[in-house]
């Protein structure tokens, strides 16, 4: 029977892993080809999960032959500008990998082609998938702490990768702080007007570009959010999710990035005039049911286009997350606090 959704694979390399088990586990999805610019690598993913389509390693070829209307892009950050305008100049809707693009004109002329063709694309930001992080948001956005002015984020992993990122200029700013940015904005729901940020090359980095940062952004509902992190840092490393802390109005919330977050707010029985209010620590019930991590944010891409809406994370909300990461390289790069702009996206 005729399926709903004709994928093409574009870019068969390590993340594709991630994302093929819970796509082809739908019964409303066919795979109708696979491009990678490395033949072989098309051809082992066809072989390893047993579809039966065409290897290709020219996209223009595969959006003409293969009769494709949704396109997954997990290529490289410097191939999604490519592969996502030219598919959705093809008609088909894309769901890629982050981050949405390596500069600003590329996001927009990606934004503005999805708008234009009338399609839709949708980035993976898996972070905002893991139920604690879910449960942290909900913490903040409640108001339970009250209004969030003060939110801080650590980032310290010692990352033996190889390929791109060791290469790359700004591999934890581009490639990895995006899920930490696009995270205090999920967290808080508000977004950025402004960062300060130094970047460096921490001493021991194995790294050919700056695998350290600091940065300092203000958001528009005037919070102050500070970012620390390196790529490079052996031992004592944090989670991948980074420890968080957000602190409001009427007390504070913390978030390891693994375990249930928690928050504090005073004690009924505190005597206003006292030095240190007494404060009672609250773990509470994580609620979300969802699927976690990329089969959460899978899930939430195919059910935008169901039902005819926007997903979470398309590239018209993601573009200011991207924006956090261009504006920190930018700010890094003139030593100056950078204006963030994009509400007329
Ligand atoms: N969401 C996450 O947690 C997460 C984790 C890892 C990687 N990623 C992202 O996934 C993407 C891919 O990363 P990876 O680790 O799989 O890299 P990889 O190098 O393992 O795979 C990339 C593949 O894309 C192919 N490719 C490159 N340019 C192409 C093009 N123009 N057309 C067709 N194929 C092309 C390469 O040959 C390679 O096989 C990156 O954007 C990365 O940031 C996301």
């Amino acid at each position: 029977m005729e399926k709903r959704f004709k994928v093409l694979q574009v870019g068969c390399g390590g993340i594709s892993n991630a994302w093929i088990p819970h796509v082809s586990a739908r019964d409303d999805v066919q795979f109708v080809g696979a491009v990678d610019i490395r033949l072989e690598s098309a051809q082992a993913l066809i072989t390893k999960y047993g579809f039966d389509c065409p290897a290709y390693t020219d996209l223009a070829t595969a959006l003409r032959e293969s009769g494709a209307n949704l396109v997954i892009d997990n290529t490289i950050p410097e191939s999604h500008h490519d592969v996502v305008t030219a598919a959705l100049r093809a008609g088909c809707d894309v769901f890629g990998e982050k981050p949405l693009a390596g500069t600003l004109d590329d996001a927009l002329d990606m934004v503005r082609t999805a708008r234009e063709t009338g399609r839709s694309y949708s980035v993976m930001q898996n972070r905002r998938y893991i139920r604690n992080n879910r449960s942290f948001q909900k913490i903040v956005q409640s108001g339970t702490i009250g209004q969030a002015g003060f939110i801080q984020s650590d980032f310290f992993i010692g990352a033996h990768f190889g390929g791109f990122r060791d290469v790359m200029d700004s591999p934890l700013l581009l490639d990895m702080a995006i899920h930490t940015f696009d995270q205090a904005r999920f967290v808080t729901g508000s977004d950025p007007v402004s960062v300060y940020c130094q970047e460096f090359n921490p001493p021991g980095s194995w790294y050919q570009g700056n695998a350290g940062a600091t940065a300092i952004f203000e958001f528009a509902n005037g919070m102050v959010y500070t970012y620390s992190g390196s790529w490079c840092a052996t031992g004592c490393n944090t989670s991948w999710e980074c420890t968080w802390r957000v602190s409001g109005t009427h007390g504070s919330a913390v978030w390891d990035g693994s375990e249930a977050p928690w928050y504090e707010v005073p004690e009924a029985d505190n005597d206003p005039a006292s030095f240190i209010w007494k404060t009672g620590k609250i773990t509470p019930e994580a609620d979300w049911a969802g699927h976690e991590g990329h089969q959460g944010c899978i899930d939430e891409m195919f059910a935008a286009l169901l039902e005819g809406r926007k997903a979470e994370t398309d590239c018209a909300d993601n573009i200011q997350s991207l924006a956090m990461v261009l504006a920190a390289i930018e700010s890094a790069r003139t030593g100056q606090k950078v204006k963030i702009d994009m509400q007329e996206v």
